[in-house]
């Protein structure tokens, strides 16, 4: 298939008018291959968030950032970054399709991106003679081929953001899959976007360590069809190793639903268990709160609603229960999420809603605790 003989047509995404080849498109899900260059509107959101990520790091950086837009397809994503972002940098776009190069020259030309340049490379070729500031890697499907590449190109301090769109090996589809590629056993279960995430995570924070270099885990979240992390990346073995000590397992107990993480995988039966995967932070709060200071792209309710969410969790500790678990548990009605997270923290425990599910709650109360706090009946006094 090729773009000359395809119809292209405009479209609009954040400040960019770019060319696509025409098609079927989706406003949810992986978005369908039927044409010479690839472009899912779906993904317009996680593209939001890739602007508002790198606007901060211009600013932090406080030099020129080189950039990498490394599996462009259309080059959106990069467009986007000249057309959105404020400050000193610079863009190579690219894709190893001959097409979707040639259409990333014409969407750089007539956008007028004069800090952008074109790249037809193989990724990996690529990564293994340049470097860069910021990386960014978008396939189809696992991202695990170029994690090795990328996480010593990133330079130090800078950033790698990864898509990964193999939900369901990581989610437990299937264990050999996910042992096979990320070394790690998934497990399947309500949580099992988070420990999904958490394997990958882990996985390059461990990919990371091998070169004697830390990927510290900014922002990690599951959206749908994807998974997408941010790592800052940083020389040095003692950080590594620092990282390391936050990779472990998650378990589940077949019998009672409770779970937990530790770090170690030896869990006897009616114990159920997932990883190695990464048990520290999903979010840096710290990089949360910069990002989301005041700016134009907060007024998008979407972004300000998931940012709010991020925020509330990023202090909570790792896995969730879901309303609808508890409620088969307990055998009580399915409490409404708001309502639980206030009886939780006015019990003194820890309690946030969480991204990966409208009916998840996330607190450190033990499940015996969570029981009791569901069967309380409710004071009259207080109606
Ligand atoms: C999911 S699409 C990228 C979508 C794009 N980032 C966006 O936001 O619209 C994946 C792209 O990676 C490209 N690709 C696949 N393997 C590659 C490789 N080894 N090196 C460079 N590009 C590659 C494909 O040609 C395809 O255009």
């Amino acid at each position: 298939m090729s773009t000359d003989s395809h119809e292209l047509v405009e479209i609009s995404e954040g400040k960019a008018k770019i060319l696509v080849p025409k098609s079927e498109r989706k406003s949810k899900g992986p978005g369908k291959i039927d044409a010479p260059v690839f472009y899912n509107p779906a993904m317009a959101h996680n593209r939001d968030i890739s602007v508002i990520v790198l606007q901060a790091f211009v600013e932090l950086r406080g030099r020129r950032v080189d950039v990498l837009d490394g599996m462009a397809a259309s080059g959106v994503r990069g467009i986007r970054f000249c057309k959105e972002i404020e400050g000193d940098f610079s863009v190579t776009i690219n894709d190893w399709s001959e097409e979707s190069h040639s259409l990333i020259q014409k969407n750089i030309e007539r956008s007028w991106c004069s800090n952008a340049v074109a790249s037809n490379r193989d990724l990996n070729n690529l990564l293994g003679e340049k470097s860069f500031d910021y990386i960014d890697i978008d396939p189809f499907g696992t991202a695990v081929p170029f994690i090795d590449n990328a996480v010593r190109a990133v330079r130090h301090k800078g950033i790698l953001a990864i898509t990964t769109t193999d939900t369901a090996t990581l989610c437990g589809s299937g264990a050999l899959p996910c042992i096979r590629r990320y070394g790690a056993k998934p497990m399947q279960c309500d949580f099992m976007h988070e420990v999904g995430l958490r394997i990958f995570a882990g996985y390059v924070v461990r990919t990371a360590a091998k070169y004697d270099r830390a990927a510290r885990p900014l922002l990690c979240y599951a959206d749908g069809h994807y998974m997408r992390c941010y790592f800052e990346i940083l020389d040095g073995a003692k950080r590594a190793d620092a990282l390391l000590l936050e990779m472990g397992y998650a378990h589940l107990n077949m019998e009672t639903r409770a779970r937990k993480i530790s770090s170690v995988s030896s869990c006897r039966k009616p114990w159920k268990s997932a990883g190695p995967l990464w048990i520290g932070k999903m979010f840096d709060a710290e990089f949360l709160e910069t990002i989301s200071e005041p700016r134009e792209m907060m007024e998008k309710k979407d972004v300000a609603r998931l940012f709010s969410i991020w925020k509330e969790e990023a202090d909570a500790p790792p896995l969730y229960y879901t309303t609808a678990e508890l409620s088969s548990v307990f055998r009580v009605d399915p409490p409404p999420v708001l309502e639980l997270i206030d009886k939780l923290r006015s019990n003194g425990f820890f309690a946030s809603k969480t991204h990966f599910s409208p009916m998840g709650v996330k607190t450190d109360a033990p499940l015996e605790k969570i029981g009791k706090i569901l069967r309380q009946k409710p004071n009259r006094n207080q109606a």
